[in-house]
């Protein structure tokens, strides 16, 4: 099994995340130096992939602008000699092979999945939430594609959360197989109180088999009335061989204020240009409590 292409969807309201999200996409918010979504294409590049679907829609055009090339501005940053300001503009463009579909309608992360089919064909894939950033020594969908390849599987990542966080995440059901690895048998969306399977939640990353495509088809809406990923899985588990990977590595949501301003805070600190400053304003402010 050989996973080149990746699925991004990018197509969501981000009502969490208003006012700013009713015109500027949230996967384009400045974070530490960069887009949101550089994080992201940047791990699905380092895994491996080489061809990437973007799902949009019809406010998010800024999307595609930014994953393409600026011949005006990189002939004004030429000119005045700001060698750096032109790679940073002209380099995500030659990331990876872009392309983009429009989800015409938000009916759902399953929903933006099966929008894919056409893209993907007959191979396995990746889904990466357009969202949600990784930060592991070995990027998080190369550990993923690494179980995968090993078991001739799906994969899904997981990690533990807390009893009070899983009814904002779907719960897997496993069975151990090696360390950190999983098969997983059943799953369910954002549980109530009573129907977890167990505390490992997926968070934001994904290896899907083509049958996937079928089963989305025929899905009936789920949880809040949406085409739920999760209850496609949960049929594609039955079907065929999925694991589950308690991946290394941290992941956050930049999908609401605080998980942006947690990524924001974690990946400045880290950054030499601004990690100095951060720590002096961070000392300052508590020696004034
Ligand atoms: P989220 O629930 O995190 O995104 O979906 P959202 O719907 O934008 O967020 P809120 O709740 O309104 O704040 C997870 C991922 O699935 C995509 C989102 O863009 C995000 O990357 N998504 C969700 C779609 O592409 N289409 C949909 O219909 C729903």
């Amino acid at each position: 099994m050989k996973v080149k292409k990746a699925v991004i969807p990018a197509a969501g309201w981000g009502t969490r995340m208003l006012p700013v999200t009713k015109s500027v996409p949230k996967e384009l918010l400045y974070l530490a130096g960069k887009p949101v979504l550089q994080y992201i294409i940047e791990e699905a590049v380092a895994s491996g992939i080489e061809d990437i679907l973007i799902i949009t829609n019809r406010g998010k055009s800024a999307i595609d602008d930014y994953f393409d090339y600026h011949p005006d501005l990189e002939g004004k940053l030429a000119n005045s000699g700001k060698a750096k300001e032109l790679a940073q503009v002209h380099n995500p463009a030659d990331l990876a092979n872009f392309y983009f579909i429009r989800q015409k309608e938000a009916k759902g992360l399953g929903h933006a999945v099966g929008k894919a089919r056409g893209f993907v064909g007959n191979e396995p894939f990746a889904v990466l939430l357009g969202d949600d950033i990784m930060q592991a020594e070995t990027p998080v969908l190369r550990q993923l594609i690494d179980a995968a390849e090993r078991y001739e599987a799906s994969a899904l990542g997981v990690q533990k959360v807390s009893d009070q966080a899983l009814s904002r995440y779907s719960s897997v059901k496993v069975e151990p197989l090696e360390e950190k690895v999983f098969r997983a048998t059943d799953m369910i969306e954002k549980p109530g109180p009573g129907q977890a399977f167990s505390n490992y939640a997926i968070l934001g990353r994904y290896v899907l088999t083509p049958d996937v495509f079928d089963i989305i088809e025929n899905l009936k809406p789920g949880y809040g009335g949406e085409i739920q990923l999760t209850d496609a899985l949960q049929q594609l588990c039955l079907r065929s061989p999925m694991v589950a990977v308690d991946f290394e590595g941290r992941r956050y949501d930049t999908g609401n204020p605080i998980g942006f301003l947690e990524a924001t805070l974690e990946f400045s600190a880290r950054d030499p240009e601004t990690g100095p400053w951060l720590e002096a304003y961070l000392k300052e402010r508590a020696g004034q409590k």
